[in-house]
């Protein structure tokens, strides 16, 4: 009896290890794990929990930030950091919020709880959108000039990624070359354009990171003045056809004497005889 029974026992027992740690870490888990926001905008973390819960603490920073008691009132670090049960005498669900985020707060957010629960972590990049400026400003060029503009990025995180259009419409990238250097703990981007001026144009450049829902801009106006009369093409022009009917007449001169010549030379063999 007790030969046959040993391995179903142990089965039974690897089960119930197995089947309560996959209950125990469904009953605890937050949302999202991975989160990237604008600096200056909110952060939200969402712990469910199943089960009754006495204590839960919340880590920005390397700081415990936040205490909530399932019964009771949060308290908070600093008025940066809130929290709330997502509906009202619900425990199973708490919000977490860091408001006006900066960089200072990107890294590791754990939520712990109380009691076997243990503890999870989130992560939180922050991106930061700077300024951008078309150095040039507006400009005012003759039809056909190769024209150049200099957009700058400044203060972003991470780095930038630079566009420009043209009337609105999108400019090919092997127009532009965008370069991009860290200042301290940002970066500033640089890209520089280059196209034949041909008509009045109005030349945007935009920088964007990924949580930006609009991006950044700066927009000029190219105005492009028709090419004046080209003087020296004319004057090569007038000079070559004086060249060419100078030479014409040298001909018919030249012509013209060598006829005199071959009409007088017999009158001289004439004249000898
Ligand atoms: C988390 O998000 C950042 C920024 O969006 C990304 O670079 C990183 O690869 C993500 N990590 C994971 C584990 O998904
Ligand atoms: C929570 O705070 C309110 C007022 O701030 C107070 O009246 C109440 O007694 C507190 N509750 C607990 C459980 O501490
Ligand atoms: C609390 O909310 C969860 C979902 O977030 C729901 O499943 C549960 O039934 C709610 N409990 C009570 C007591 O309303
Ligand atoms: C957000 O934080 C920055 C820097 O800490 C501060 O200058 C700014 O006033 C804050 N904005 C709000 C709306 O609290
Ligand atoms: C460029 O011209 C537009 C209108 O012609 C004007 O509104 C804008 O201020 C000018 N920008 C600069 C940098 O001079
Ligand atoms: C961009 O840089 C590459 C290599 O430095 C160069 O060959 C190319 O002409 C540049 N393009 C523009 C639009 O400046
Ligand atoms: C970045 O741009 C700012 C403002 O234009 C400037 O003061 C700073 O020196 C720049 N940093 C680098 C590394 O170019
Ligand atoms: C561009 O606009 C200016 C006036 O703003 C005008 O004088 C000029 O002829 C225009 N150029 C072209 C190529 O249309």
């Amino acid at each position: 009896m007790t030969v046959f029974w040993k391995p179903w026992q142990n089965i039974f027992s690897i089960c119930l290890v197995l089947c309560t740690t996959a209950v125990l870490s469904a009953q605890f888990q937050l949302q999202p794990l991975n989160s990237t926001v604008q600096q200056g905008s909110d952060a939200r973390f969402i712990a469910t929990v199943q089960g009754n819960w006495q204590i839960m603490t919340w880590t920005v920073r390397q700081i415990m930030v936040l205490t909530i008691p399932a019964g009771g009132n949060t308290t908070s670090f600093s008025p940066q950091f809130s929290a709330r049960f997502c509906s009202s005498g619900n425990t199973s669900c708490v919000e977490f919020t860091i408001h006006n985020v900066t960089r200072r707060e990107s890294g590791p957010v754990i939520c712990t709880m109380l009691g076997e629960y243990g503890s999870k972590t989130a992560q939180l990049h922050v991106e930061e959108s700077g300024t951008v400026n078309i150095m040039e400003g507006n400009m005012t060029v003759i039809q056909d000039q190769e024209v150049k503009f200099q957009c700058v990025a400044t203060a972003w995180f991470p780095t930038p990624t630079i566009s420009w259009t043209r009337n609105g419409q999108a400019i090919n990238s092997n127009l532009y070359n965008t370069t991009s250097m860290a200042d301290g703990d940002s970066f500033n981007s640089t890209s520089v354009l280059t196209f034949q001026a041909i008509s009045n144009t109005t030349v945007e450049c935009q920088a964007t990171v990924q949580t930006l829902t609009k991006p950044q801009s700066s927009s000029v106006f190219l105005v492009v003045v028709p090419k004046p009369p080209n003087w020296t093409v004319l004057i090569a022009v007038v000079v070559s056809f004086g060249g060419f009917a100078l030479l014409i007449l040298l001909i018919i001169g030249l012509i013209f004497c060598y006829k005199r010549r071959k009409k007088k030379q017999p009158n001289y063999q004439d004249e000898m005889r």
